[in-house]
């Protein structure tokens, strides 16, 4: 049974993943600081799968930490590397705290990576490398665009940086996953999205709002060139986009990739607004969102969806839950971590 290693694996799309790799018949160990996650998800996914996942509460900022870990755990296969800060306004105000917490860490993790015999690695990247992407749907081949935060500058930084060691590296092959907008949760509502504070993110928002930790959602701008002038997003299932993760190392594992750094758009394919979203909410919960429409917010992109051919065709996977799942399955959670 091959054992992987999860960096992040107690947060949102790694416990999801973590499950996932778990029904694969993998053995998983996760790293966690647990600075932006909770101990008790490593319960939550413990109850999903019957098996609980090894885990080492460790911050990967601390390089000789790494080192110990990989002379413990020399027999790790994979690694799906999540670990990161990723609120992009807090990465506005605090840009050196997203360079240690996302490159640093990225560099120690290659670098044991290189003193293993064969190395598999998959990093958590995201759509935001695309900026406003000039043509929708958007495609890998898209330009990427000077990053609108530091944030999203260190994907495209860790992206570079895993590109330039796997063409001196005989032996790391890596995938770079960009994410459009995950949502939702598992079915069980045992693991979910656990936003610390006030939800940057839109689901989150809307599910508290819903239940009544916030007063009124913000609609940031109805003005914009769309439809219903509300910016379109492509929001795909948290539990789509593990299962992509495992495709993607399964890929490597069974030396199927085609170069040895790749890259793939996850998302649905279908772009979503704003008021779409309160839409489908409204649909599955029978619950009437209080929201109001408020000024634009900076760094907003207009519309990002994704061409999700390349996912398809080559990675040979594709998204299967809907918008109203994971609005569903996001309001279950949230009314079961309110019961707690
Ligand atoms: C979606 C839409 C907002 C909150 C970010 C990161 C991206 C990834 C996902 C990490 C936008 C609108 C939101 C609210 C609103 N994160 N909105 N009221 O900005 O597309 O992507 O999260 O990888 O990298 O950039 O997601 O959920 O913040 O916003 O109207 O209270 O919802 O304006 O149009 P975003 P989001």
């Amino acid at each position: 049974m091959s054992k992987i290693l999860v960096t992040g694996g107690l947060g949102f799309i790694g416990s999801h993943t973590v499950v996932e790799l778990q029904k694969e018949g993998f053995e998983v160990v996760i790293i966690d600081n647990l600075s932006n996650s909770s101990i008790n998800v490593l319960d939550g996914i413990t109850a999903i799968t019957g098996k609980k996942p090894i885990f080492e509460k460790l911050d990967l900022r601390e390089k000789s930490a790494v080192q110990e870990f990989f002379k413990t755990h020399n027999d790790v296969k994979g690694v799906i590397h999540f670990a990161a800060s990723k609120a992009v306004g807090e990465s506005v105000e605090n840009p050196l705290l997203y360079y240690e917490n996302n490159i640093n860490t990225l560099v120690y993790v290659l670098q044991e990576l290189n003193k293993l015999k064969e190395a598999n690695f998959i990093f958590s990247s995201s759509c935001t490398v695309y900026g406003q992407a000039d043509e929708l749907p958007i495609t890998e081949n898209a330009p990427v665009k000077p990053a609108e935060s530091p944030y999203g500058n260190t994907k495209q930084i860790g992206e570079e940086i895993i590109k330039d060691t796997c063409k001196v590296s005989a032996q790391l092959n890596a995938i770079a996953l960009r994410y459009f907008n995950p949502v939702g949760s598992h079915e069980s509502a045992l693991i979910g999205e656990l936003p610390i504070g006030v939800p940057q993110n839109l689901v989150p928002f809307i599910t508290q709002t819903a239940i009544g930790l916030r007063e009124q959602l913000s609609v940031f701008g109805d003005d914009y060139p769309t439809e219903d002038g509300t910016c379109i997003r492509d929001y795909i299932h948290v539990v789509d986009l593990a299962k992509a993760h495992v495709v993607a190392l399964q890929r490597l594992l069974a030396h199927k990739n085609e170069t040895n750094f790749e890259v793939f758009n996850l998302g649905t394919g279908t772009g979503s607004s704003v008021l779409e979203v309160i839409k489908s909410f409204e649909r599955v919960s029978g619950e009437t969102l209080n929201y109001k429409i408020a000024p634009r917010r900076a760094g907003d992109v207009i519309a990002a969806y994704a061409h999700t051919e390349k996912a398809n065709k080559v990675l040979g996977w594709k998204s299967d839950l809907t918008l109203d799942d994971a609005m569903a399955s996001a309001w279950k959670w949230e009314k079961h971590i309110r019961e707690q």
